[in-house]
């Protein structure tokens, strides 16, 4: 269950500005509503409220597209895992770059994003299948050949809770797998704590580099892009990570 900080919008925005603008993007992709769907929205997450409210703006528009490796990352065999997959907004885009769909599987601890996907991409019915929810990583040793981490790490506070997620991921990919992803951090020698309404980990790239090998993965290539709610004198950015799983000896 996300902190209590992890729930409120930021900026100015607001959950009505925000449902507006996502169901704006995802109009965009082709989806429809029927009369009065967004009133009928705006009630449901005004009670049930969103968690990670960031979501909602960049949704439509998910940041796999743009990472570093996702082009390889499309053309790997065998089945891919996305650790955290919060709305599945990721999942609908590998699918509409036609990854094949009986190799994706979403995994989070709880339905509250997911659902929030369901809603506003309509597609439910089509897509529940693919999402996997449990309070614990259920999955055996070496079921992937890709690991996806999309905006996880930033949220998880705790280092031994972060080294697990790791050592999860770690663990569930095949000898030779490759886990990427992205995390909100910030350029090594800038001093930066987490602010009190941001992600409770803000990751020199030295951090990130320490808790991927700590779970055996060899030293991540890293690279660093502007943050989308970048604002003059912050120094905050968005690390790209891309990390293999040693093969056995
Ligand atoms: C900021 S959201 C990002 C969602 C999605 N990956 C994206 O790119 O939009 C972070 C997600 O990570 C999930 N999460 C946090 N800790 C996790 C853990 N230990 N195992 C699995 N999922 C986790 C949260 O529930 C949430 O859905």
């Amino acid at each position: 269950m996300p902190a209590p900080h992890s729930r409120s919008f930021r900026d100015g925005k607001t959950l009505e500005g925000e449902i507006a603008a996502a169901m704006h993007h995802v109009r965009a992709l082709g989806v429809t509503y029927p009369d009065h769907y967004y009133e009928s929205l705006v009630l449901k997450y005004e009670k049930d409220s969103v968690p990670y409210p960031h979501i909602l703006t960049i949704l439509g528009e998910p940041r796999i597209r743009s990472h570093f490796y996702y082009g390889e990352a499309l053309q790997r065999p065998g089945p891919l895992l996305d650790y955290g997959c919060g709305t599945g907004d990721n999942i609908r885009q590998i699918l509409r770059d036609g990854f094949p769909r009986d190799r994706i599987t979403g995994f989070d601890l709880s339905w509250e994003s997911i659902d929030l996907g369901f809603d506003l991409y309509r597609d439910r019915d089509a897509l529940r299948d693919l999402f996997v929810v449990n309070d614990t990583f259920p999955f055996r040793k070496e079921q992937f050949d890709t690991v996806y981490s999309g905006s996880v790490i930033h949220v998880i506070a705790d280092d031994a809770e972060l080294d697990e997620y790791l050592a999860n991921a770690y663990r569930a990919l095949r000898p030779g797998g490759i886990l990427f992803g992205s995390t909100l951090g910030i350029e090594d020698g800038n001093a930066c704590g987490p602010d009190e309404h941001g992600p409770p980990r803000v990751s020199p790239r030295s951090d990130i580099i320490r808790h991927i090998t700590a779970a055996g993965f060899a030293e991540p290539a890293i690279v660093a892009k502007p943050h989308e709610a970048h604002r003059l004198g912050d120094k905050k950015c968005v690390f790209e990570f891309c990390a293999t799983r040693h093969k056995n000896p």
